[in-house]
């Protein structure tokens, strides 16, 4: 694990103001949070202990071997934790999140599991820094969020439209490169997504292992999914997809989350910036757009480290000449084997071009390219309104 991936999102929205007494929580969270942060792999271990001798039933919902669980779970719930200062930005998410957690058809009872599995882990690690008041924060955080995850789930299950999971057999794996797939999905059921939506999907291969994937088209009415994988190293889950995935696969999936999308009444340009696949919810909302003749002008900066790693660069060309409000400008890191193309980072990317300061952007890729892409932004004067990603809450 590394320490990235429980570091702050970067602050893009100036938070409304918040009320004292959140203040004090949020204050009393990152101060033993800071406290606690290099005992965090005791934290995991002893979450994990509690919450499977408080509530054996969860133990189903995590893989045999908990190595590959990797501390994903204790790990999402602080990030999300420490976000409570920031309910706009907030409450979407968790109201996604408590959908897509339909998907283990969780009973109350694993909620105040989680919660009491995650205080007492604290405490353990925390010793005398673990006072009556902070004991409250960390107790009020934790109901806040859990309780907007309940009542969202509770809502979706009123509403009697949407399964708590969906199913879809593979019916195309083909390589795209050594170590990138393109995957289709035929879905069972119908599955309201948005163009620039991600779904988590567990696949056969890595039984009780969500992993966060973006289609890559529009919704269609045949409800076939594209996806782009990347085999990263010692990657539980996408090694087994790029290299295993057969076509008659059945893949799991939860409910829609994200927010990237393009506002069209607003007629504000676009700017769209994409890294490695993070080409694929960008593709989608394209997909979308290209319904439509009359689109904002747009932008899209595709970067990659190597040229040959901007595979869907041929398809976005080819898909500009017959919609002109798209324009694609491809940049790449190391330019060693293609001397005529840009080089540059999309963070450098963007002081480089612009100004920016009309457009609505979205940023889409890895969460090491997000943060110095809306760093670099936010530095050459765009607003944080104008700016959206999705929050990384896991890694
Ligand atoms: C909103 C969202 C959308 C995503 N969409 C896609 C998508 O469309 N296609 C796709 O291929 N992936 C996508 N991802 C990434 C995907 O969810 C997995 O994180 C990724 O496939 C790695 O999973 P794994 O199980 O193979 O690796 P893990 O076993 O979880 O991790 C193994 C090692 O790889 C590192 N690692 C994890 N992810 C990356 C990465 N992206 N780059 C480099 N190192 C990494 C980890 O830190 C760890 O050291 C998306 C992620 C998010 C948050
Ligand atoms: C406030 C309560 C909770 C919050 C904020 C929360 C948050 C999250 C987040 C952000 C993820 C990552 C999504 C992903 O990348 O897969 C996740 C995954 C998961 N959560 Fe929760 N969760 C909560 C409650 C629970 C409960 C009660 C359980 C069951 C006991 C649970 C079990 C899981 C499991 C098994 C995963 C998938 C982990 C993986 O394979 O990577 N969560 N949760």
């Amino acid at each position: 694990m590394t320490d990235s991936l429980i570091s702050p999102v970067p602050e893009l929205a100036p938070p409304r103001k918040a009320p004292q007494a959140v203040t004090d929580l949020v204050e009393n969270i990152e101060r033993t949070w800071q406290f606690a942060r290099p005992y965090r792999e005791e934290v995991e271990q002893e979450f994990y202990r509690l919450l499977f001798h408080l509530s054996p039933s969860a133990r189903e919902f995590f893989p045999v071997s908990m190595q590959a669980e990797n501390g994903r779970v204790v790990r999402a719930l602080i990030r999300v934790l420490r976000l409570v200062h920031r309910p706009d930005d907030l409450v979407p998410v968790l109201r996604q999140l408590g959908r897509d957690h339909r998907k283990f058809e969780l009973h109350p009872s694993h909620y105040e599991a989680v919660g009491t599995a995650l205080l007492g882990s604290l405490k353990h690690c925390l010793g005398a820094v673990w006072t009556p008041e902070v004991e409250r924060a960390w107790a009020e955080a934790y109901t806040l969020v859990a309780r907007a995850m309940q009542d969202a789930a509770a809502d979706a299950e009123a509403d009697g439209v949407e399964p708590p999971y969906w199913t879809g057999t593979v019916s195309e794996h083909h390589r795209l490169s050594w170590d990138l797939a393109l995957v289709r999905v035929e879905l069972d059921q119908a599955m309201p997504y948005r163009a620039g939506q991600y779904v988590t999907v567990e696949v056969p291969q890595r039984p009780r292992l969500w992993r966060c994937l973006s289609p890559a088209n529009a919704p269609r009415t045949d409800g076939s999914l594209e996806f782009h994988v990347r085999a990263v190293d010692g990657g539980w889950v996408s090694r087994a997809i790029v290299g295993h995935t057969q076509p008659g696969d059945v893949w799991k999936f939860g409910a829609p989350m994200g927010c990237l999308q393009v506002d069209r009444e607003s007629r504000r340009p676009v700017l769209m910036i994409a890294g490695g696949t993070g080409i694929a919810p960008i593709q989608a909302i394209i997909d979308d757009l290209g319904r439509w003749v009359d689109n904002p002008e747009t932008t899209l900066l595709y970067g990659a480290r190597h040229w040959d790693d901007l595979y869907a660069l041929d398809r976005l060309y080819s898909f500009s000449t017959s919609n002109p409000w798209l324009t694609v400008w491809p940049v790449v890191e190391d330019t060693s084997s293609t001397p005529d193309a840009e080089q540059a980072t999309t963070a450098e990317a963007v002081t480089r071009w612009g100004p920016w300061t009309e457009h609505d952007i979205l940023v889409s890729g890895p969460a090491a390219m997000i943060e110095a892409t809306v760093t670099e932004l936010l530095r050459v004067g765009v607003h944080p309104s104008q700016i959206r990603y999705d929050p990384f809450l896991t890694a």
